[in-house]
């Protein structure tokens, strides 16, 4: 029996909760010997918050290898992972590499992987925001054109790959965050909302972390008045916030204004403060797509979205970073009807694992 050896490398939050979909899709299949998998930690995020909580709470086995690269300017913190990536991928020399997303150590590995001619897998390949100034755009639209596997969570994803002439390896799966909420809301934890004091329908939750929000300081002034408002108006806003908007911004300020700052949440706490909402307020790709999963009306606080469906579907609108635009939608955001079914089934790591047996096993 031959066995298929997999690398995935991840170093950021949303990609852990990503790792711990495919893990256990993994650990479901019967044949599972057949499938050896090593998981490589670019160390990108590193706070426990931020990291070790979604290792110890989401059944992801421990990685293999931890680079600790750590925070840096983009050039920095990319070469430090290419230089300290290539041994390692020599090393364990997987028949396809399998990546995440969007960020810095997306895109490493993904460089890595090709200039090793390692067969690359990209899951979350094909979403566009089309503006090339977004760091996140550079690392999906490079990591797209280098995959062999091309796994979408959406027919416009598809779309958009095929209009860069990538045609080959591309497959409609669904979205991995799917499979990894469903799992979640059969079993949320209790007492998250009152250890913050607020009442379910009865609060706006949100998260900020963008660098076009939290390094332009006039965005970030916007967005961060505009929560304040909120807050002010009636509605408490939870705010669970990313280290660098704390960097960013001084959150003491924001909450003597009356906005509830927090740590970051782990994936549980999370979905838990996401389904208890009246509205969320976000700059997150991932949490514009939970809002939606959990029937909850979202205001996304970018000027464009790579989600184009769930604004489409009436239940996400783009506000930007104007406080009183914020305000106004946030106090106005309503549920838009039944939440269309919107990335998939659930089942979207089950297919990426099948789409690796087939084309690499053996
Ligand atoms: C990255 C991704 C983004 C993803 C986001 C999720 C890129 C270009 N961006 O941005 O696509 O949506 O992660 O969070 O890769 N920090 C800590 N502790 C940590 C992690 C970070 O203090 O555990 C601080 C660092 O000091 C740094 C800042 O947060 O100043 C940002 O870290 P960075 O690695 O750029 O990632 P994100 O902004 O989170």
């Amino acid at each position: 029996m031959t066995v298929l050896r997999i690398v995935t490398v991840v170093g950021a939050r949303p990609q852990f909760v990503k790792a711990a979909a495919f893990a256990s899709a993994v650990r479901a299949r019967s044949e599972g010997a057949r499938i050896h998998h090593d998981l490589v930690h670019t160390g990108q995020h590193y706070d426990d918050a931020m990291s070790g909580v979604f290792f110890r709470e989401m059944g992801i086995e421990a990685p293999t290898i931890d680079l600790a690269v750590g925070s840096g300017g983009h050039g920095e913190q990319t070469g430090e992972m290419l230089k300290r990536l290539e041994p390692v991928l020599m090393d364990l020399a997987p028949d396809v590499l399998l990546v995440y997303g969007d960020t810095n150590s997306t895109l490493a590995a993904a460089l890595v992987a090709a200039k090793l001619d390692l067969p690359i897998a990209h899951v979350e390949a094909g979403l566009r925001s089309h503006r090339r100034s977004m760091p996140e755009e550079i690392n999906r639209v490079l990591t797209d054109r280098l995959s062999t596997l091309l796994f979408c969570p959406s027919e416009d994803a598809a779309a958009n790959c095929r209009r860069e002439g990538i045609t080959s390896g591309v497959e409609v799966v669904g979205d991995v965050m799917r499979d990894a909420i469903d799992g979640q809301l059969r079993s949320l934890p209790d007492g998250v909302l009152a250890e913050f004091g607020v009442v379910a329908g009865q609060y706006a939750l949100a998260t900020i972390h963008r660098a076009e929000n939290t390094d332009d300081p006039v965005r970030l002034a916007g967005v961060l008045d505009g929560l304040a408002r909120v807050a002010s108006s009636g509605l408490p806003v939870v705010l669970p916030a990313h280290p660098r908007t704390r960097i960013a911004a001084d959150l003491d300020l924001l909450a003597g204004r009356g906005v509830i700052v927090v740590e970051p949440q782990s994936f549980a706490r999370m979905v838990a403060l996401e389904a208890g909402a009246r509205v969320i307020l976000t700059d997150s790709g991932g949490v514009q797509k939970e809002a939606l999963w959990v029937g909850v009306p979202c205001v996304t606080l970018r000027d464009e979205t790579e989600w184009v469906e769930t604004v489409e579907s009436g239940w996400n609108q783009l506000v930007g970073a104007d406080a009183a635009a914020i305000e106004a939608a946030a106090l106005a955001a309503r549920p838009a009807g039944e939440p269309p079914q919107l990335y998939g089934d659930g089942r979207a790591s089950e297919r990426v694992l099948d789409a690796l047996l087939r084309e690499f096993d053996g």
